[in-house]
């Protein structure tokens, strides 16, 4: 049977670091509050002058292209996760395909939150399995900081989100690789983790930009205690179920990289499964959250740390916006 391998991983975030004392310079927030209810002590946040979701991601791929010896012809798919593409559209898939210089390839947008990246990592499975796809690019990137409320009023998430680009190469193996991966929605709580605008169902007058008075629905909202009491049922739910349809057991984990939304989460689910701290990886301290981004930037420095091992079993989970769960376990 023909297995996804992962043969590269890269990643790559905007120089400018946010400190906590920052950001209580500019509201009512301090540096013990935040990292006692998240664990960030800072993140990193987009030079306009510089960086975009397109290129962010083509510098992560050229990490991983350099690291699994391969060059840009050899990528024949591209897979970008990302809620905040450069554009409203066309979509960042496109714009990276052009970045690295390719002609014609397909390029397809995901836009599932935080759990874009493994939605992501499902679809390009799909595709190698059946042949179709030999070399897919799956990409998370996301420039978060741009929509912030970075005042008090919004300082519940312009604590928390950061920017960055991850991404994984895919090829066929028939050994081992994606052992399977499990994807879950649940529409009625899609207001609970949203941007609003720029909506399309509003009136004619109330889309076009010079009506617009009021603002604040082009801004992050969260209803964080309703999202962390979803996340840790549906976190633990997606293991098990990754390791009841391979048949293993949470002692066979060797290495959990969760997404990054608040260290605390982490670390229920570490407790739950029994893990040691360095059998989970997290980054969350340097980068908080951002979004389809933190995975494939967390996989790409335990990688680079040594962390992944030949033959390891790695898990990944998400939970996030939609709302939407998903887990992948790989054998490496
Ligand atoms: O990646 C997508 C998924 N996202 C998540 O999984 C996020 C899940 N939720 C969370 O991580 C947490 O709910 C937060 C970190 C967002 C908030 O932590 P919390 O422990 O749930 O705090 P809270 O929202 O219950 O707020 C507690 C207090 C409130 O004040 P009062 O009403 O008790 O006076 C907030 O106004 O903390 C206040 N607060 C802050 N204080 C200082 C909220 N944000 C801040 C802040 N600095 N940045």
């Amino acid at each position: 049977m023909r297995h996804s391998k992962i043969v590269g991983l890269g990643h790559y975030v905007p120089e400018t670091v946010i400190t906590n004392q920052y950001l209580s310079t500019v509201m009512d927030t301090n540096n013990e509050w935040i990292i006692e209810r998240t664990g960030i002590q800072e993140r990193r946040w987009m030079d306009p002058a510089k960086d975009t979701v397109a290129n962010m991601a083509a510098k992560a791929t050229r990490m991983a292209l350099q690291r699994a010896k391969l060059t840009e012809k050899d990528i024949d798919f591209i897979v970008f996760a990302t809620i905040t593409p450069d554009y409203f559209f066309p979509g960042s898939g496109v714009l990276l395909q052009r970045e690295l210089g390719l002609e014609s390839i397909p390029a397809l947008d995901i836009r599932n939150a935080c759990s874009g990246f493994i939605y992501a990592l499902s679809v390009a499975d799909q595709f190698i399995k059946t042949g179709m796809y030999k070399t897919v690019l799956v990409v998370g990137g996301e420039i978060q900081s741009t929509a912030l409320d970075i005042t008090t009023r919004g300082r519940n998430t312009a604590v928390i989100f950061g920017d960055g680009a991850g991404v994984v190469i895919l090829q066929a193996s028939d050994k081992q690789g994606i052992l399977s991966t499990h994807l879950h929605s649940d529409g009625r709580f899609a207001e609970e983790l949203y941007v609003k605008d720029p909506g399309s169902s509003r009136p004619h007058k109330e889309r076009q930009p010079e009506q617009i008075t009021d603002t604040s629905t082009f801004k992050v909202v969260m209803n964080g205690n309703q999202v962390f009491k979803h996340a840790v049922v549906r976190f633990m739910e997606v293991i098990n179920e990754a390791l009841e349809a391979n048949k293993l057991k949470k002692e066979d984990i060797d290495l959990l990289v969760p997404h990054q939304a608040n260290l605390r989460i982490s670390q229920y689910i570490q407790e739950k499964l029994g893990l040691s701290d360095n059998q989970v990886y997290n980054n969350i301290m340097r980068y908080g959250n951002t979004t389809a981004a933190s995975i494939p930037i967390a996989m790409s420095e335990a990688w680079a740390e040594g962390k992944i091992k030949e033959n390891d079993l790695l898990c990944l989970a998400a939970f996030g916006s939609g709302f939407t769960w998903a887990s992948a376990l790989i054998r490496w």
